[in-house]
């Protein structure tokens, strides 16, 4: 069965993957795809995204959203974000992880006049059946849009994120990137009520990792999709292999693209677990996910994976890369 779609994303280079799989992949309609400041400035993030969805060919609409965090930004108080996953080559030369798309010829791709929240406000209060929204970055654009009309939960089936973290992190020593962008954001999302939640932390992406020989199935499909997913993981196992290595050699972790796999084959994810979960608001913990394991709790709230089939997240992106013209 087809699964309407709606894409939040800080197009970032994982990000990119996971545009690319839900515009191909047949499973998937893509209603829209909304950008966010996250990996990069807004404009960044946008421009990015627009040239992402060109080189698919999509039609699918993209909706600009917030520039900055609910909060954080006026708090000087908060622990600033000072990491950049940066690797230096031989040449001498910077690499950040999530470097703006030159490679890929500029886009004139219109961006629709309405801003993010508010396309979500409008086109969840009056969808004709319900929406799957999978949110791969700071979650500012749909918490603005809960805070604008709390209502629109009833027409969310599923909400998939990519965020946090049980026994990993990135961010800081306890938080993960898109939730410590956004701590406010990320739990007024999960105390909305959305009836379900899906969480693929640290925890599954750091397993469920794409390697150098898995670059080379996308090498074999050859299309323009599969070159530029290349191209992304390539640099990622770099940045990986310097700064933060994985249980396999030469892979990187593609956090986002596996939360648009999972709607297009569920058992991708191997251990889900129906959890309570609380964002941590201030302190060292700032954004930390703190997640309630005691048997006897009763206020669950999201589905959060632990373990994922590594292989099949690998062959569905191939299934879908295949596709790309
Ligand atoms: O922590 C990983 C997440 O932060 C991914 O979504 C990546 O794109 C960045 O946004
Ligand atoms: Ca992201």
């Amino acid at each position: 069965m087809t699964r309407k779609v709606i894409l939040d994303v800080d197009t970032g280079s994982d990000d990119a993957v996971a545009i690319m799989l839900a515009a191909l992949h047949p499973a998937i309609d893509l209603l829209a795809v909304c950008s966010v400041k996250g990996n990069q400035s807004l404009k960044s993030t946008t421009e990015n995204t627009k040239k992402v969805l060109d080189l698919v060919n999509s039609k699918t609409p993209l909706y600009q959203g917030c520039k900055e965090a609910f909060v954080r930004e006026v708090c000087p108080w908060r622990i600033k974000f000072e990491d950049r996953a940066t690797i230096v080559d031989e040449e001498g030369k910077e690499h950040f992880i999530h470097e703006d798309f030159d490679m890929l010829p500029k886009s004139d791709r219109k961006v629709e006049d309405m801003p993010a929240s508010i396309f979500y406000v409008d086109y969840l209060k009056n969808a004709k059946e319900p929406v799957t929204i999978v949110a791969v970055g700071p979650l500012t654009n749909l918490a603005v849009a809960l805070a604008i009309d709390p209502s629109i939960t009833k027409n969310i089936e599923e909400l998939v994120l990519m965020g946090g973290a049980d026994d990993e992190a990135n961010a800081t020593s306890s938080a993960e990137f898109n939730f410590f962008n956004d701590p406010e954001s990320a739990q007024k999302v999960f105390q909305s009520g959305i009836k379900k939640i899906t969480l693929c932390p640290l925890d599954v992406t750091h397993k469920t990792m794409v390697t150098k020989d898995d670059c080379k199935r996308f090498e074999e499909i050859g299309t323009p999709a599969a070159k530029f997913a290349i191209d992304m993981c390539l640099k990622r196992i770099e940045v990986h292999t310097q700064r933060q290595p994985l249980t396999l050699p030469d892979a990187c972790a593609l956090h986002d693209p596996l939360c648009v796999a999972y709607l297009i084959d569920p058992s991708v994810l191997t251990d889900v677990r129906y959890l309570h979960l609380d964002i941590s608001l201030d302190g060292l913990t700032d954004g930390a996910t703190i997640i309630d394991h005691r048997y006897f709790q009763d206020n669950r709230n999201v589905y959060i994976a632990y373990d994922g089939d590594r292989k099949k997240f690998v062959d569905i992106m191939c299934d879908a890369f295949k596709l790309s013209k």
